[in-house]
């Protein structure tokens, strides 16, 4: 395929085994980052996850992008480059793609290799005139994503399926600084932010009654064991996702159904019956509060949509002036 390149900016495992080993040391709260439940197995669950009923967002996104389709052409620059950070699966950017007058190149970040190369393939056959650059990277590191982001035309970032809500405030801020200083002044960003609502209907969709995100929870550890040559056993962990109400977020634990120890290299994690390890936040926004926040990291508003029920919102930001 002549259209689409590729470029790998995840190396080693050392760092991350060092990460890992410190969020299960810890005292206080065993926990693993999230960015680890994205092997390829995961990245398949995640994509089935978005396809139950249950499960919200994505239908909520997609009707949002369906029906703003001439509006958001409007906003939109022609003959833009496009970035995605965290891609997924195709389903929201081939709309995006369309809707877009004329794009000109499209960049898909996301640290999932396979995933990502079988979905940049797919795509690069979809879209022959559009020149596909696939960029297995962590969409935090400026640095490596510099160097194919080059600074000629005007850009639109895509950053959907409210990705953003799996950081904390603070670090959702800093992530999003970055993301303006990549794009560069007047540049835009797309960004699609689960909203507060029912506690019911949050807890439903991370809870689904087919067990998938139970299966997408407990699979962050298969990964970990592949990364740390542990030898946690699945079966000895229990699923459990709950709204905390004080942090507006939804919170996804694996909780030890037994008293247990596992081994990494010569130390020895013990959990205790009960005890958790803290896999995932997914943080709700209101409105105004993601405004603010988006406001706070050189970002100025341009517009949001919400879908009827105001459910998600997608979010049009223009980088300002630091
Ligand atoms: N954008 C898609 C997928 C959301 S799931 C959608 O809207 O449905 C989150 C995606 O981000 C996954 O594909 C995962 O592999 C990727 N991801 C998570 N953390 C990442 C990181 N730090 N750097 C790059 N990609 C990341
Ligand atoms: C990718 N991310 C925004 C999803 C979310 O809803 O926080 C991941 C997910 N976790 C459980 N189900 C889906």
């Amino acid at each position: 395929m002549r259209n689409l390149s590729f470029f790998n900016y995840i190396n080693g495992e050392e760092d991350d085994f060092s990460e890992i080993l410190s969020g299960l040391e810890n005292q206080e709260q065993k926990k693993i980052n999230s960015k680890f439940f994205y092997d390829e197995k995961g990245s398949r669950l995640f994509d089935q996850i978005t396809k139950l009923s249950d499960y919200y967002p994505t239908k909520k996104e997609l009707e949002i992008l369906d029906r703003e389709y001439e509006q958001i052409n409007n906003y939109l620059p022609a003959n833009a480059m496009v970035i995605e950070f965290g891609s997924g699966s195709n389903q929201k950017i081939s709309k995006l793609l369309k809707i877009i007058e004329k794009p000109e190149e499209y960049i898909s970040i996301d640290i999932s290799r396979n995933f990502l190369l079988k979905n940049a393939r797919e795509l690069a056959i979809n879209f022959p005139d559009i020149k596909i650059t696939a960029v297995c990277a962590d969409f935090s590191d400026t640095n490596n994503l510099s160097k194919v982001i080059k600074n000629k035309k005007s850009k639109v970032g895509f950053f959907p399926g409210s990705t953003i809500g799996n950081f904390c405030p603070e670090e959702a801020r800093e992530l999003l600084k970055k993301f303006s200083k990549i794009l560069g002044l007047n540049n835009y960003l797309v960004i699609g932010v689960d909203l507060r609502k029912d506690e019911k209907i949050l807890e439903k969709a991370y809870n689904d009654s087919e067990g998938l995100t139970a299966k997408f929870n407990k699979n962050i550890l298969s990964g970990i064991n592949k990364i740390c040559g542990t030898i946690f056993d699945v079966n000895n962990f229990d699923h459990k996702a709950f709204f905390n109400k004080n942090e507006s977020r939804i919170e996804m634990h694996l909780v030890s159904k037994k008293e247990q120890t596992v081994e990494i290299l010569n130390k020895k994690i013990k959990l205790k019956q009960g005890e958790s390890i803290h896999t995932e936040n997914s943080y709700k926004y209101s409105v105004d509060s993601f405004k603010n926040l988006a406001e706070s990291a050189c970002f100025e508003i341009k517009k949001v949509m919400t879908d009827q029920k105001a459910f998600f919102g997608i979010f049009f930001l223009k980088v300002k002036s630091p």
